[in-house]
């Protein structure tokens, strides 16, 4: 994910700015960029790939006396991962630096090429800077024009803007992206979109809130609210755990990830969702003509994400569609057929066996699309169209947000294909639409569901076995659930289609055996509940997760009620995830870094 650092102060901006754009590497970036401002003199920097290149491109740059500066990592989400469009953007005088996305950006970068304003990158950032600017020409200093362009924007952003009509300031901006400001008795001011930059150079910190805006300079640090009510600032000290501000004071990565996940997927919906239809400007509006079947083919996480995608584009596109390993698809001498698309799936985008399946499909003339989390990764650059996740980098190796992620996407494919081949009515689409709105909040962790979580897993650490259990994407998700435990806790651990249980695993039935019943309200429930009641009869020990009380389990983990199995489903992924964590927790496992596993696996 993006990330930001920004300082004002007489030490050496460069270097300060250097070091910040280090302490957020660990956040992921494709590309960085530094901009300086030392009196009339504006410097900037950008360079591709990791920062050793932007440190080699600012060698023999130095500020010694006092100057600002504004810094930047990109994740691509809007444009590939080139230095244009890596940050500082430019305008004719001044620089910005934003993360987080412009919603309504490409309308707003219409109106400014009608008045003869030339872009130079792909993203939805640099409007901000020719909105600026415009707006300069017609105000009376550059605060009021950066305070009516900060109105003009929609979307999340964390923005940090500097001007050379006033060579002394830094213009800030949060809504929706995380931004912090620290000082120190020297006098300094340092930004930054996380804690960890900031860590051995302020000793107080004071965190932004959404619509706070203003301006700092070597003297005032002025923060006016969203109703434009200027604010005293909330300092408060800053804590000296490097590993932990990373980590945002969470135990684990995962932990965080999991955490996180409702604003990911914001992320991930961010405009793409209209009113009754789903936008994705990646996708040519013919993409799915003459197509009349899809294959998808994934590895581990991303498969169970595949699978779960299989039933929708069945239920709500009409297209015949399958599911494949990638490892076994590879050798087994498969048919493809040209009116088919092939879809892979993978978080890393470099998974060596979905990548060789990308490049037999290729090969035999099959159109290809990637769903994936990584811009310029080896399949984005070679599928004919693709359609990022935006997860922002995935630490676990135990893959989480980048799971919900991909489901969201497909669930927002399959709303586009069915309007295009109008398989699903406008009200139907509609709806989902808002339903699809809702999935941020579905995903949110509650404290109370956390701690019965907790108390539970104490229960669940012996035994022969876990099944865990449910019926159509219960059923993915059940794999999902289980391949979660069997990653970080080294306990044995199947998914399974809770009707399949009779013909053979139910002879495994005991106190020893660890049922995880999904169990949702509102798909298959009387089905599901008897399926359970079969196992409950033979005595193994039950888990249900559901929104009703179910008497035949021994635990029961409570979900909120909906009126739509999706968002029964979202919000069953997070407690299958932190149920894991917490079990492989109490059995002292290394929860990010699990025995055996690598995060990307690029050999066979
Ligand atoms: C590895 C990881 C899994 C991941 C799988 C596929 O095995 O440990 O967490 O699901 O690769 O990775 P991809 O990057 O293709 O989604």
């Amino acid at each position: 994910m993006c990330g930001i650092v920004g300082y004002i102060g007489k030490k050496n901006t460069k270097e300060i700015l250097l070091s910040g754009l280090k302490e957020l590497e660990y956040r992921g970036y494709d590309s960085a960029g530094i901009a300086v401002l030392s009196g009339d003199d504006f410097s900037s920097f950008k360079a591709v790939g990791k920062l050793i290149n932007l440190e080699e491109k600012t060698k023999n740059f130095t500020t010694d006396s006092f100057a600002i500066g504004i810094g930047h990592t990109r994740w691509a989400t809007h444009g590939k991962p080139t230095e244009l469009n890596a940050h500082p953007h430019i305008g004719e005088s001044s620089y910005v630096v934003h993360n987080g996305i412009i919603e309504n950006y490409a309308q707003i970068k219409k109106e400014l090429e009608n008045d003869g304003i030339k872009f130079l990158s792909q993203t939805d950032t640099e409007v901000i800077i020719h909105l600026f600017e415009k707006k300069l020409k017609t105000t009376t200093n550059a605060f009021e024009a950066f305070k009516k362009t900060i109105e003009d924007l929609e979307g999340a952003y964390a923005i940090l803007l500097v001007t050379k009509n006033e060579p002394k300031t830094i213009f800030f901006a949060k809504n929706g992206s995380p931004m912090l400001i620290g000082i120190n008795e020297e006098n300094e001011k340092y930004f930054a979109s996380s804690d960890s930059p900031l860590i051995g150079q302020c000793n107080k910190v004071n965190y932004f809130d959404d619509g706070d805006y203003g301006y700092v300079t070597e003297d005032t640090i002025n923060v006016y609210n969203s109703a434009h009510k200027l604010k005293k600032l909330n300092l408060l000290e800053l804590s000296t755990n490097k590993l932990l501000a990373q980590k945002d004071g969470f135990r684990f990565f995962m932990e965080k990830e999991i955490y996180e996940q409702s604003s990911v997927i914001s992320d991930t919906l961010m405009g793409r969702l209209s009113d009754d239809e789903i936008l994705f400007d990646e996708l040519d509006k013919s993409f799915f003509d003459d197509i009349n079947e899809i294959k998808l083919c994934a590895c581990g996480t991303s498969y169970h994400s595949a699978l779960t995608a299989s039933y929708m584009f069945e239920r709500y596109s009409k297209i015949r569609c399958s599911v494949e390993v990638a490892s076994e698809f590879r050798y087994r001498k498969p048919l493809m057929d040209k009116d088919t698309l092939f879809i892979v799936i993978s978080q890393s985008g470099e998974t060596a066996d979905t990548l060789e399946t990308l490049k037999m499909a290729k090969e035999a003339g099959l159109k290809t699309l990637v769903v994936c989390n990584v811009d310029n990764s080896s399949m984005v650059r070679l599928a004919d169209a693709c359609i990022l996740t935006r997860a922002g980098i995935e630490k676990g190796v135990a893959s989480t947000k980048a799971f919900a992620t991909q489901v969201v996407v497909f669930w927002m494919l399959n709303l586009y294909i069915a309007k295009q081949k109008k398989t699903l009515s406008s009200q139907e689409i509609s709806k989902q639409i808002s339903l699809l709105r809702e999935v941020p909040s579905s995903v949110k962790v509650k404290d109370t569901t956390h701690e019965k979580i907790k108390r539970l897993s104490k229960r669940y650490l012996y035994g022969h076995g876990f099944f865990f259990i449910g019926r159509d994407v219960f059923y993915p998700l059940a794999l999902e659930g289980a391949l979660k435990l069997k990653e970080i806790s080294y306990l044995h651990a199947e998914g399974y289609p809770s009707g399949e249980m009779k013909h053979g695993p139910i002879a495994l039935a005991d106190p020893e055996l660890f049922t995880i019943a999904l169990l949702p309200k509102n798909m298959l429930y009387e089905k599901a509940k008897s399926n359970i009641e079969e196992l409950s009869a033979r005595d193994s020990t039950i888990c249900a997760i559901s929104a009703t009380e179910f008497d035949k389990a021994d635990d029961h983990i409570m979900i909120s009620s909906y009126d739509n199995y999706m968002l029964e489903f979202f919000e069953m992924m997070v407690v299958l995830q932190l149920l894991s964590l917490e079990i492989s927790v109490r059995l002292g496992n290394d929860v990010d870094m699990p025995r055996n596993l690598a995060k990307s696996v690029t050999v066979e």
